[in-house]
């Protein structure tokens, strides 16, 4: 597969995974890397006018974005989890897996998860069906110096977390974590966000069943507007009527952004100390720096 990447760091990052058999996506790929492709020019508008609010916040998604070497497709812009979000979530999944290894990022985009369970754990896999995603996820993952944790599986979710992962994992991941699309912006103009109905690219209780087929600690990113009577009737369904979904409700500067659904003992027998306060590494260089107080956390059990 040497001929396929531009060096040998490169090809580490994908050595041994499945999924990059069909030509045309390599040759698409080794492209990306030979064109240096989706690299942004922080101070450059994007082309489309409905990327400016995103471009005007960009220091939200990825705090190293003003370095200039963060990569973005324009369906990125707007679905790469915030850089805090991201920081907040691979902590509390540290903390409640004190003794964990390895975390699997389902629908993994532009690393905006991957990347920061990278800085936590030993090994994360990410998974997404979108090529270009996968690129620019690794390339964020090198500018934050955490390439070398990841491997990228590119493929769709269910085949992939299935068949490739569990033959190259040989053993249980110790969480699945996803951030599955949410159908467009259209989502918020319901008052209830139907899990069934509307999440991509399966039913929320389909991609459950998968998740809980392959790991029982499954954490979850959905709409801030889900329907928590469904989420709680489809565990039930899924794992019995004593089994429970704790929901985290983030808010990143007084927003909400999403609600985070957590299953599994380790995040329901979870201490009061949740870890708000997110270090910064001293070594990064970070543009319009933001707090960690910035965000706010509600919990609620739900039975
Ligand atoms: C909301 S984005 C994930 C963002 C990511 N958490 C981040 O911070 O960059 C959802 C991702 O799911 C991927 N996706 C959509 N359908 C998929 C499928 N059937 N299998 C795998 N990935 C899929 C998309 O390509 C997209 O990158």
């Amino acid at each position: 597969m040497s001929w396929l990447l531009k060096t040998p760091k490169d090809l580490g990052c994908f050595e041994g995974i499945d999924g990059i058999n069909n030509i045309k996506v390599r040759h698409r790929l080794k492209k990306h890397f030979f064109d240096d492709s989706y690299r942004i020019n922080p101070y450059q508008r994007p082309n489309d006018k409905k990327l400016f609010k995103f471009w005007k916040n960009r220091a939200t998604i990825f705090k190293l974005i003003n370095n200039g070497n963060i990569y973005l497709t324009d369906e990125l812009w707007f679905s790469v989890t915030p850089e805090n979000l991201a920081q907040f979530t691979a902590n509390y999944v540290r903390h409640c897996l004190p003794n964990g290894n390895c975390i699997v990022d389902v629908f993994c985009g532009g690393g905006g998860n991957t990347i920061q369970f990278a800085r936590l754990f030993e090994k994360v896999y990410g998974i997404d069906s979108n090529i270009d995603h996968l690129y620019c996820a690794y390339k964020n993952a090198e500018c934050y110096n955490s390439a070398v944790k990841l491997k990228l599986i590119y493929g769709d979710w269910e085949e992939s977390l299935k068949k490739t992962l569990v033959k190259n994992l040989g053993k249980t991941p110790d969480c699945i974590f996803a951030s599955p699309p949410w159908g467009g912006v259209d989502y918020l103009r319901q008052d209830t966000y139907d899990l069934e109905e509307h999440l991509q690219p399966s039913p929320l209780s389909k991609i459950l069943s998968v998740f809980f087929s392959v790991c029982q600690n499954v954490v979850l990113f959905l709409p801030r507007n889900s329907d928590l009577d469904q989420l709680s009737s489809i565990t039930h369904d899924l794992l019995g009527p004593d089994e429970k979904c704790k929901v985290v409700y983030v808010k990143d500067n007084g927003y909400m952004k999403g609600i985070l659904a957590f299953w599994g003992r380790p995040f329901y027998d979870f201490s009061e100390y949740y870890p708000t306060e997110i270090e910064e590494e001293e070594s990064h260089e970070l543009n319009n720096k933001r707090s960690s107080k910035d965000l706010e956390i509600k919990m609620e059990d739900l039975y």
